[in-house]
């Protein structure tokens, strides 16, 4: 039909994915699925949300970079070192091993890591002026790029004695993302993962922050869907192979309302100055379940 084109494609075709193997042994089955759940009415992701063959090998050739990072940090990182020196070896690692630090001058940011402190939610800024205390929990949150290709994840650090309240808020966090995992299969829906995430931070008598969460992520820094932990199993985005998003949970433990500070614009703090923690990781969704990419 004139103006009405569209492209068949014939399921003796090479797969557009790009296996080099015919569409009807490939990805056919998985597109007549998603056309099916969209008549259903589900939210289903577009075509250019599921990464390809070749770009999963690109991002996990970055991710390898982002885990070494992290990996280094966990070895050195220690009581009376400062902030801007964990930025300084982030960034020193990842240009060695080919990468560049993706948060350096992202929409701004100044340093190449993120280093969020006790009641910092995120996007704390490295500073030679902020030492690492007995007692501090700290999450460090690296990014990078590998030939335009990005990996995402973070872990916390507990520096020396750690009250047990907090070393709490921080193992109960990590367990969170691991029950959010687990939720992470084909056709399940992103609400499956919200909903555990959610309910169990709350169990606990946590807050989670609903306004800043995770994304997707490979082929850009930010991509859809946005990650909430506060959605109903069974609902948001139809999870289809190839879909790649961080889990990220920030989890307060008093209020789950927060505040930026002003004079940087990035520094997000907790409203009644209690702590909060936060793990990350990146997970892509397999056809039989899932693979974390980065953590
Ligand atoms: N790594 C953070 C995330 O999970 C983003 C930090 S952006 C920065 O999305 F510019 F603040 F570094
Ligand atoms: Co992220």
């Amino acid at each position: 039909m004139l103006g009405k084109a569209k492209i068949v494609i014939g399921r003796n075709d090479p797969c557009p994915c790009g296996s080099g193997k015919k569409y009807k042994m490939c990805h056919q089955a998985i597109d007549q699925k998603m056309v099916e759940f969209a008549r259903k009415g589900a939210y289903v992701p577009s075509k250019k949300l599921l990464k390809k063959p070749a770009e999963i090998e690109k991002i996990k050739e970055s991710a390898k970079i982002n885990v070494a990072v992290l990996d280094y940090i966990a070895e050195n990182i220690k009581e009376g070192m400062t902030t801007a020196e964990i930025d300084k070896m982030v960034h020193d690692k990842t240009i060695d091993m080919g990468g560049i630090p993706a948060p350096l001058n992202y929409g701004g940011f100044p340093k190449s890591v993120c280093t969020s402190i006790n009641d910092v939610v995120c996007h704390g800024i490295p500073s030679e002026h902020e030492v690492l205390k007995d007692g501090d929990i700290i999450n460090v949150d690296v990014s990078t790029i590998l030939d335009g290709y990005y990996s995402d994840s973070s872990r916390m650090f507990c520096i020396g004695n750690v009250s047990e309240e907090n070393k709490k808020l921080v193992e109960v966090t990590k367990k969170a993302v691991e029950l959010g995992l687990e939720q992470v299969k084909p056709w399940g829906f992103l609400g499956d993962m919200g909903q555990a995430v959610g309910d169990y931070i709350k169990e606990n008598g946590y807050s989670v922050v609903e306004d800043i969460g995770g994304h997707g992520v490979g082929l850009e820094f930010h991509e859809d869907p946005f990650v909430a932990y506060t959605t109903k199993r069974g609902t948001d985005m139809l999870l289809v192979p190839g879909l790649m998003f961080t889990i990220e949970p920030m989890v307060n433990m008093g209020t789950k309302e927060h505040f930026t500070e002003e004079s940087n614009g990035w520094v997000v703090r907790t409203k009644d100055g209690k702590p909060s923690a936060q793990w990350e990781i990146q997970v892509l969704v397999t056809e039989t379940g899932h693979e974390v990419i980065s953590w």
